[in-house]
């Protein structure tokens, strides 16, 4: 890396700042890397030409990995750019430089892609392309405007780059320290920019038969022990890929249009068609959805009732008690859920604003019958809210919003979902927003305030402010600009890319192939004589197991060797009885994708580690 920035001066600095073209560039000059600096101030019908340009350059993409997809990325981009010059066109004298922009981050994000550089792997010859279309003849006009295109990261310094840069010997370039490094060998070009092909030695016998041996790679990703807690879980590479995405405006039309396709895949994951539910996509982790449900649905002194299977309510009791309500909890024996005729019992006694259950505790794996448990709400009291605390559930157990009458489904990224930590994402239905509009206090949040998140019309006297609150959600599904708070663009295209993965496939299918990998390792886990928290199969989750140690064994007895064998376990959470047992998170890749080994690995380390600690 170190290398290659200094090659970037030692090039690029030259370039800089003043008009330069082809020839600037040394004659010898190998580089592969190119990033198109169009530093000018033209009228837009220019700048379309530029665009124009750039895109036909795109078409020469080759075919391959990325190609199909970088070019329609670019494209789009080009295409809505176009569309942006055409309206700016009358008023808007000065225009280039946001369409300049436009090209240098789109080529020079393609130029971090090495299919960009194969078959553009000759910048003079790129230059001169781009150039001659541009500037089809060096007229007096053109000299004027001549854009200056500077040559960034070329991969092989050449002997005369050696010259002022001794330590640049022709070694290879290190790796870089990312999963997606984009340092790799490059084409040797001659002066016209042909491709020189090496000449590569016949690779000794026993060399291939190596080969041979080396299992089948899983992912791009740097080898890494299998992350199966649950949760963060192991991400697909394209997830991973979607967040090394070039810096853009969260208020640009084509991030925009990305927020606007995630917000509306979350109708589809949560499987809800009425128009009145809302669905909320903000920076944050899953306690922001706690945060969200005390804040907005209930205010201080109002009772609300918590359906206790584990840690995880206890918090959410918590959050509630921060906010001034009264938070009740039914609880039941660890390992088990509160009976139907308890909680309907607890109904008849008290009025409740609000009844949440946590769909799968993940410091129990105990799992919460919702379809059953919302139905019984309705029916003995019908104005209580049913929420439901889906971190660990929602990708992985079937969740029908609508048909299920729920009123606050409340998740996080980094579990089933399969997309980096760091998104609360929640849908609310149309009798919750209701009940928020009809609030007689502000509510005590100003981040997490639904006020700030949903239409102008909410600014009712109860609501004061000196602020006039837009309907970003709405608007962003609508693939309006919107602004409250900026989002994290890398992470919602990462969310994105993982919906549109998980909605590729009917959801059905994703809820059985969640359930059998559960039943798997349930019995994998029984066949080794061990227990688990949930002991009644309706009550065991399909996204985790929590996992009983034999007598007198505790985590750190077995969780550093099951490191050692590649998989990831963690501890216990449940403050009565954590040193008594491990947990097991089978949810997203280590579940669907065929080419993982994941859980089969985690079962053959569990035996061994057992062996080893004598207790199998
Ligand atoms: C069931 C449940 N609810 C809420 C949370 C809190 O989510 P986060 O840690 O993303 O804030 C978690 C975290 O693991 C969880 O498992």
């Amino acid at each position: 890396m170190q290398q290659s920035r200094a090659v970037f001066s030692a090039i690029a600095e030259p370039a800089l700042g003043r008009p330069a073209e082809p020839h600037c560039l040394p004659s010898n000059f190998k580089g592969r890397h190119l990033k198109v600096h169009c530093a000018t101030r033209k009228s837009p019908r220019h700048i379309r030409r530029v665009v124009d340009t750039a895109l036909d350059l795109s078409c020469q993409l080759p075919a391959g990995k990325h190609s199909a997809f970088l070019q329609k990325n670019l494209i789009d981009h080009f295409s809505s750019t176009n569309k942006q010059l055409a309206a700016f066109a009358p008023s808007q004298p000065h225009t280039g430089c946001i369409s300049t922009a436009i090209i240098h981050s789109d080529l020079s994000y393609f130029a971090r892609l090495r299919t960009f550089s194969v078959k553009l792997a000759a910048p003079r010859r790129l230059l001169g392309a781009l150039n001659s279309r541009l500037y089809p003849s060096p007229t007096k006009h053109s000299r004027t405007f001549i854009p200056a295109f500077v040559t960034v990261a070329p991969s092989r310094p050449t002997s005369r780059l050696n010259l002022f840069s001794g330590h640049l010997d022709s070694k290879p370039f290190l790796e870089l320290n990312t999963p997606f490094s984009t340092e790799r060998s490059a084409h040797f070009e001659d002066d016209q920019g042909n491709i020189i092909k090496e000449q590569i030695p016949p690779e000794p016998e026993k060399v291939i038969e190596k080969e041979k041996q080396v299992p089948k790679k899983m992912s791009s990703q740097p080898p890494h022990p299998a992350l199966l807690i649950p949760g963060p879980i192991e991400f697909d590479d394209a997830v991973l890929q979607s967040m090394s995405h070039y810096s853009e405006s969260h208020v640009g039309q084509p991030f925009v249009n990305t927020f606007g396709d995630v917000l509306s895949n979350l109708r589809k994951l949560f499987q809800t068609t009425d128009p009145t539910s809302q669905p909320f996509v903000i920076s944050g982790s899953g306690t922001l959805g706690w945060d969200q449900v005390a804040a907005n649905l209930a205010e201080p002194d109002e009772e609300v009732l918590i359906l206790h299977t584990g840690y995880f309510a206890d918090s959410f009791a918590d959050c509630f008690e921060t906010y001034g309500v009264k938070a009740t909890q039914l609880k039941a024996p660890i390992g088990d859920r509160p009976q139907l005729d308890e909680v309907e019992k607890a109904l008849k006694e008290k009025k409740y604003k609000i009844v949440t259950v946590t769909h799968v505790d993940t410091s129990t794996g105990v799992l919460s019958e919702i379809q059953a448990l919302s139905e019984l709400v309705h029916r003995v009291s019908p104005d209580t809210l049913v929420v439901v605390d889906g971190v660990c559930s929602v990708g992985g157990e079937e969740i029908k919003f609508d048909e299920w009458k729920l009123d606050v489904v409340l998740t996080a990224t980094q579990k089933a979902i399969g997309c980096p930590a760091g998104l609360s994402v929640l849908m609310a239905s149309g009798r919750a927003i209701e009940v928020f509009k009809t609030r007689k206090t502000r509510p005590t949040s100003y981040f997490g305030s639904w006020k700030n998140w949903l239409p102008s019309k909410l600014n009712a006297p109860q609501f004061p402010s000196t602020l006039t609150s837009a309907p970003v959600m709405q608007n962003y599904e609508a693939k309006k600009a919107s602004y409250f708070a900026t989002p994290s663009p890398q992470l919602i295209h990462a969310l994105d890319t993982a919906l549109k993965q998980i909605l590729s496939r009917p959801l059905e299918q994703r809820f059985a192939d969640h359930k059998a990998a559960s039943q798997k390792i349930k019995k994998a886990v029984a066949d080794l004589g061990l227990k688990q928290l949930a002991a009644k199969p309706e009550n065991q989750a399909n996204t985790m197991t929590a996992i009983y140690l034999p007598e007198g064994t505790t985590p750190p007895d077995v969780i550093p060797s099951l490191l050692k064998k590649g998989v990831v376990f963690a501890g216990g959470l449940h403050k009565e009885i954590a040193s008594k047992y491990i947990r097991l998170g089978h949810m997203g890749v280590s579940v669907t994708d065929p080419n993982r080994d994941d859980l089969t690995k985690a079962i053959s380390a569990l035996k061994e580690s057992l062996v080893e600690i004598g207790k199998a």
